[in-house]
């Protein structure tokens, strides 16, 4: 693939592109970044940014760095949702500017295990995923990333870590997309349940994403009852 693919669904622009060294196309704030990577690293790091400029200027919004944090989340601007993945020569950015998180992941396809599976996924999942159509090994990979995706939606707002068996994720094959139920302690976490996630298939890879709307504001008193209020504290 040489030139970028959109996902045109969903409330998120995805830009998907072909890894190669784009670190000369990196804002001069990001390119401070760069050093210590390696050479496969530099190429990743600067196609993932670059797709995510072109994202910017798709959606009418100015060019600004993607830097990262401490803990190597990517640091958006600000007003700015985003994800960020690469995997096998491809590397994909997604941006909003609406929703209150975004997430995607590249994984190629089959690539977990069986054993690595068990790690990944809870015995529910591992049940139902048995009594799918198709190959275990692709939908435990499909299953993974989706997972990875989730986390990525919700580490932004959130900060903390989440075990791979503290989320469970629904398949529905019939319109190639997810859900996920949240298992763990945290309640801050469990807004990932409002999510939803989606997938396809580019050649040999998968790509999932998954996009969390914003909670609605919490009704305001009418100014009548603050008025009432009012009266009765008097
Ligand atoms: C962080 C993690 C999700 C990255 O996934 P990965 O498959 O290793 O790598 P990908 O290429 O898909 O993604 C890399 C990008 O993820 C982004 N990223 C890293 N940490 C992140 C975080 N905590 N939150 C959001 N995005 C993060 C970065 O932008 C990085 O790209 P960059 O280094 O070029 O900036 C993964 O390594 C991890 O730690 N997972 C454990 C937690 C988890 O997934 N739990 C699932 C249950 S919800």
């Amino acid at each position: 693939m040489t030139s970028s693919r959109l996902a045109s669904t969903g409330r998120s622009l995805v830009l998907i592109g072909d890894v190669r060294d784009r670190c000369h196309e990196l804002l001069p704030e990001e390119q401070l970044v760069l050093e210590g990577l390696s050479e496969r690293r530099r190429a990743e790091f600067s196609t993932a940014r670059v797709l995510a400029h072109q994202a910017m200027q798709r959606a009418g919004l100015r060019q600004a760095p993607v830097l990262r944090n401490t803990d190597r989340s990517p640091r958006w601007p600000d007003g700015l949702q985003g994800s960020l993945t690469h995997s096998r020569g491809l590397a994909a950015a997604a941006i909003s500017t609406t929703l209150a998180g975004v997430g995607i992941d590249l994984e190629q396809q089959g690539r977990l295990a069986e054993a690595a599976a068990t790690r990944i996924l809870t015995a529910g999942e591992s049940a139902v995923l048995g009594d799918l159509d198709g190959d275990f090994r692709w939908l435990a990979t499909l299953a993974f990333s989706a997972k990875e995706a989730v986390y990525k939606s919700i580490y932004p707002a959130v900060g903390l870590y989440i075990g791979y068996r503290e989320v469970t994720i629904a398949l529905h094959p019939e319109t190639a997309s997810f859900t996920a139920r949240y298992l763990g302690n945290n309640p801050a976490n469990a807004v990932l349940e409002a999510g939803r996630g989606e997938w396809w298939c580019i050649s040999d890879v998968v790509l999932t994403r998954f996009e969390i709307e914003p909670t609605p504001p919490a009704t305001a008193p009418s100014s009548r009852s603050e008025g009432e209020l009012a009266c009765r504290q008097r």
